[in-house]
């Protein structure tokens, strides 16, 4: 196999080139002189070669996968070599979320911060599919180029034109009601992201289709003013590739956010981490995987945890679903003993505090579930998911929120 190349671009600067060996084995290397920001939090500027045999993570962490990396794969497989993860990296390497761009040697970038040809947001929010699906093949052709963003279910990132007033382009994640199985999908997350912000956690602006088959999501890695900023999910910060999203405990999430959040912003992290990762219990979304986690930093902004995203009630789908990852040593359903328990012994909690943190997320999962009345009148997916999710998350308060009952002293005769 020959040698193969890409020049890699952070924010807008070439800052060095991704080798792929005849071996297979992939080789990043800084250019002579570069003094921008890494390409990862975990590769500070060196002169020495990164070499690693799978690709390197956080230029993999992006790849499509699922419905768009299928299509992709039919629509230019035969133009060019898209039998492995550099030759993705190639076709959607210039427009990805974060700030890195991958380019064929000698070319020029795009713009970093732009993303392809507008969108019409307005037709993405108010046009009432015939069929699953319609929409996103539709906008395939014009998009899945400009797409560079992972996750199995079937998405495009597209923007939308300048406002009148305020001549700023808007970023956005499309992401589509795809496979039968997953019936009513960006109505749950709409409803999860819902009960997020409710919980005090920040959540990016977001908007359901009016036929509930879309949901249209802000990208967070894309100032007002059109900047990048870079994302970098918890595969990617502890090296694994994005096949390791399942393995390993909460706790390994902490330990990353301690290494790597800057001391600043290290104890809202904890916090925050703690209130999500509680959420995710409470409206039972098991798949809360090292992916959905993520730092977010940029020119003048100091690695943080980044807004949550990607919650949903996955029992709906898969009845016996379990956590993504291991609570502590434990692959269960915490109970609010297990939680607090966690949250005092890594996220640097007291116990008050602990307690306070999963009060807060119930009564917001609570009101949400209040406020599923309004939405039930929309038409069939609203209603059927929010029945089914009301069952999920009554189950989840109930085993993960509610204190064991104090036991009495029993009456004196
Ligand atoms: N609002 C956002 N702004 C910027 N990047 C985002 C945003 N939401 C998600 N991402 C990035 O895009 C990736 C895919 O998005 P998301 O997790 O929502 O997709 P998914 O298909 O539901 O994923 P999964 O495979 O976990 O089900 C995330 O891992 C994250 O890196
Ligand atoms: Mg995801």
């Amino acid at each position: 196999m020959a040698t193969k190349r890409l020049d890699i671009y952070i924010d807008g600067q070439h800052a060095g080139t991704l080798i792929r060996t005849a071996e297979e084995e992939h080789i990043f290397r800084y250019r002579e002189g570069y003094s921008g920001p890494p390409l990862s939090l975990t590769m500070p500027v060196r002169e020495r070669d990164y070499v690693t045999m799978p690709l390197t993570p956080v230029l993999q962490q992006n790849l499509p996968e699922g419905v768009l990396g299928d299509a992709l794969r039919r629509q230019f497989g035969k133009l060019t070599d898209l039998s492995d993860e550099f030759g993705m990296l190639t076709l959607v390497g210039a427009c990805q979320i974060g700030w890195i761009q991958a380019v064929p040697p000698g070319s020029t970038p795009p713009p970093c911060g732009e993303n392809g040809p507008p969108a019409d947001l307005d037709a993405l929010l108010h046009t009432r599919e015939e069929q699953p699906l319609q929409l996103f093949r539709e906008l395939l052709r014009r998009f899945a180029l400009y797409s560079g963003v992972s996750g199995t279910q079937p998405k495009l990132l597209v923007s939308d034109a300048p406002g009148r007033l305020t001549f700023t382009t808007r970023h956005w994640i499309v992401k589509f009601q795809g496979a039968r199985e997953h019936y009513g999908i960006a109505v749950n997350e709409h409803l999860c992201l819902l009960a997020a912000a409710r919980a005090g956690l920040p959540v990016p602006e977001h908007h359901i289709s009016d036929d509930g088959r879309r949901l249209v999501v802000r990208r967070f890695d894309r100032t007002e003013a059109g900047e990048a900023r870079m994302v970098e999910d918890f595969c990617t910060l502890q090296a694994l590739t994005t096949h390791g999203r399942y393995n390993g405990d909460y706790a390994d999430i902490v330990t990353a956010v301690r290494r790597y959040a800057a001391n600043e912003h290290r104890h809202e992290a904890y916090e925050r981490l703690f209130a999500s990762i509680v959420l995710s219990m409470l409206v039972r979304d098991g798949d809360a995987h090292r992916k959905n986690f993520a730092l977010l930093y940029g020119r003048e902004m100091a690695p943080r945890l980044a807004p949550v995203f990607d919650k949903v009630t996955t029992t709906v789908y898969i009845a016996n679903d379990l956590p993504a990852l291991r609570l502590d040593g434990r692959h269960e359903w915490p109970d609010r003993d297990a939680l607090v328990r966690f949250g005092m012994r890594h996220c640097n909690l007291t116990q008050t505090k602990a307690n306070r943190i999963i009060d807060r997320c119930a009564a917001a999962v609570s009101d949400t579930l209040d406020q599923f009345a309004e939405l039930s009148d929309r038409g069939e997916v609203f209603d059927r998911t929010c029945e089914r999710l009301r069952a999920a998350w009554l189950e989840g308060l109930q085993t993960s929120a509610c204190r064991p009952v104090q036991s009495r002293a029993a009456p004196s005769p």
